[in-house]
């Protein structure tokens, strides 16, 4: 593909963080930064060989994997420092790792375990990236931009991934919280909640193949280009941390072909 026009680069010059991007909406979102001119993306997953690869295919000139488990913060604080080193800014993280629940299950049989699992990555996962990026993007006086991936669950109860929409709740109240806080620092904090998107993580969740993914996204948007969810995801999160979306602070924009309505 040819690069866009200068003036078309929503993220001309920017440094970005991706976590969780060494797969589904995080990898494809990393390749749409780079494509509408980031400086730099910083492909961070606990998921070495596959982060490398994606990062390879973007350009290894505008692109670094950097293993990071987003449930140690000093592994967080790190991957931060190492970009702000590498490229001497940080303008754009998007906190994105997540995992789905273990298993369906409803209240009555929740497994403790699994819930403490879940709410690691996906809220305190989340809070360690929020807290690293903005305490950089404030010290060094950049007006920075910060996204989170939440759900529909994050604004709904689910009929059995109770630990799941729990965490995702979390994401919300972490992204209104650091909002608040950081609009008079001039760091906006938003959140995108993607419909069902056939990624690893949905697969894994439903214990389903290629193929019966495929037909199940069929299925959820009918007469709809379910198989492009990641990259709608990937143009809602462009805009979020662009000054496209410079007035759009603490907002949840979800991103679902309205089938969540
Ligand atoms: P995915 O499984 O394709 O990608 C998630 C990535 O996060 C993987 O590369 C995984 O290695 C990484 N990851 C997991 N634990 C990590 C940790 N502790 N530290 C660093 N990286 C870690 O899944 P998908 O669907 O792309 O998920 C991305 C985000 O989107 C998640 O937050 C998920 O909850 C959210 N989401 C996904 C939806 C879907 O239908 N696929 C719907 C709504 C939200």
């Amino acid at each position: 593909t040819h690069p866009k026009p200068v003036k078309l680069q929503k993220l001309h010059g920017k440094v970005a963080i991706v976590t969780g991007a060494a797969s589904g909406i995080g990898a494809v979102t990393a390749r749409h930064f780079a494509d509408h001119g980031a400086l730099a993306v910083v492909i961070a997953d606990v998921q070495d060989a596959k982060g490398r690869e994606v990062a390879a295919s973007i350009g290894s000139h505008r692109c670094t994997f950097v293993h990071c488990d987003v449930t140690d913060e000093d592994q967080v604080k790190s991957l931060v420092e190492f970009t702000v080193n590498h490229y001497g800014s940080l303008d754009v993280m998007y906190s994105n790792a997540g995992i789905a629940s273990a298993s369906a299950q409803t209240v009555l049989e929740l497994d403790l375990s699994g819930y403490d699992r879940v709410m690691a990555v996906n809220s305190r996962g989340m809070a360690a990236c929020v807290k690293h990026a903005a305490r950089v993007m404030v010290e060094k006086g950049v007006k920075g931009s910060i996204v989170c991936t939440a759900s529909l669950l994050a604004d709904c109860g689910s009929e059995s991934l109770t630990d799941y929409t729990m965490s995702k709740h979390a994401v919300l109240g972490l992204v209104r919280s650091a909002s608040v806080q950081l609009a008079p620092l001039g760091v906006r904090v938003n959140c995108v909640s993607p419909g069902f998107v056939g990624t690893p993580m949905v697969a894994e969740a439903f214990k389903i193949g290629a193929e019966e993914l495929k037909e199940m996204m069929a299925a959820v948007y009918i007469g709809s280009d379910g198989p492009l969810m990641e990259k709608h995801v990937a143009d809602a999160v462009v805009f979020l941390a662009s000054e496209d979306s410079a007035f759009v602070n603490g907002h949840n924009l979800v991103v679902d072909g309205g089938v969540g309505l």
